[in-house]
């Protein structure tokens, strides 16, 4: 009697188990700061659609747009406590974590958007995506934005036009050691802070993408762009290693064909942002975009590049000259 009574208690406790285990569904709060317009809200967005697709029941996405949830400083800790599981910030603001992502900052480094692809897609651009791992923080995939432009209250065609202005930048010390080779005054701030920073003068100018000015419209409170192409902004895509190690092998196996494949379309996405929201910003008559020459390109990307030295170490010289491999 006693045995069989052991036994049925077994089996009800198994039932019961594999019932809770079977209904534990993941949720994924994936947290971001640009608007669903961009590159990267809609590869979020893209991203949900399709694990909602593939599986149901299993993992559920939450997205969580211009920064409504935590800003890039703040997601960085809100990840590794477990409050989020998934963000994508820019490379330039895990110098807490790792050094090495500055590479991503180094003044006139990347020729172009394709440069930059080709670096991310070579041996030691995949061998740096687990750069920040020893931190908790594991690299799922690059997902391009598009290089970077300089604007101000007057136009900036040589170096000398940008000393004495103060410039937002992320938080970055390659930026802030950039902005400092042509005398600017570089300061570091949120994403979400700019727009009311150059409206009411309390900043100068910023650098960034045609698809981030453009969606934050900078190009409102801006009289005057350049088109240096000087930098790349490029993000990372992100989770907690102790939530992916806790998800099941075939989930991850899931997990990383999707992000595979958002990651293509992102790129897609982020190329055709780059000329569009660029003519856009002209065709709103706004502000000036100037074109620069080749001569006065060539003498930013000479008085900056001490840059490159004063970093070169942290980065490593080997990724410097894989990335300069990929501009040819
Ligand atoms: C972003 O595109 O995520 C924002 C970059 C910035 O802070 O300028």
């Amino acid at each position: 009697m006693s045995l069989i009574r052991t036994t049925a208690i077994l089996i009800l406790l198994t039932l019961t188990f594999s019932q809770t285990a079977m209904a534990k569904e993941n949720v994924i709060k994936f947290s971001h700061i640009t608007t669903e317009k961009t590159p990267k809200g809609k590869a979020a967005n893209y991203f949900k659609e399709l694990v909602e697709q593939r599986l149901k029941g299993k993992v559920r996405v939450e997205i969580f747009p211009n920064s409504q949830l935590y800003n890039d400083k703040e997601v960085l800790k809100a990840l590794l406590l477990g409050d989020v599981q998934m963000a994508a910030p820019s490379l330039s603001k895990f110098g807490k974590y790792t050094k090495k992502w500055g590479i991503f900052d180094l003044p006139f480094l990347f020729k172009d958007a394709s440069s930059v692809e080709c670096f991310t897609n070579s041996p030691q651009g995949q061998a740096l995506l687990g750069a920040a791992e020893d931190k908790g923080i594991k690299g799922l995939a690059y997902w391009l934005n598009g290089m970077k432009q300089l604007s101000a209250n007057k136009p900036l065609l040589v170096p000398d036009d940008a000393a004495g202005e103060k410039f937002r930048i992320m938080s970055s010390d390659v930026l802030e050691a950039q902005f400092k080779t042509v005398k600017a005054n570089p300061q570091k701030m949120s994403f979400s802070e700019v727009y009311n920073a150059l409206s009411t003068g309390v900043i100068d100018g910023q650098e960034n993408t045609w698809s981030n000015i453009r969606t934050k419209k900078f190009y409102e409170v801006q009289s005057d762009f350049t088109e240096s192409n000087h930098g790349v902004l490029e993000y990372v895509l992100i989770t907690s290693t102790e939530f992916w190690d806790s998800l099941p092998k075939d989930i991850q196996k899931e997990l990383s064909a999707i992000i595979k494949e958002v990651t293509a379309k992102e790129t897609r996405w982020a190329l055709e942002a780059a000329e569009e929201d660029k003519q856009f910003i002209i065709a709103s008559g706004r502000t000036k975009v100037h074109t620069l020459t080749n001569q006065q390109l060539e003498l930013w990307a000479e008085v900056m590049k001490p840059v490159w030295k004063k970093f070169e170490v942290d980065i490593g010289k080997e990724n410097i000259d894989a990335a300069l491999k990929c501009n040819n």
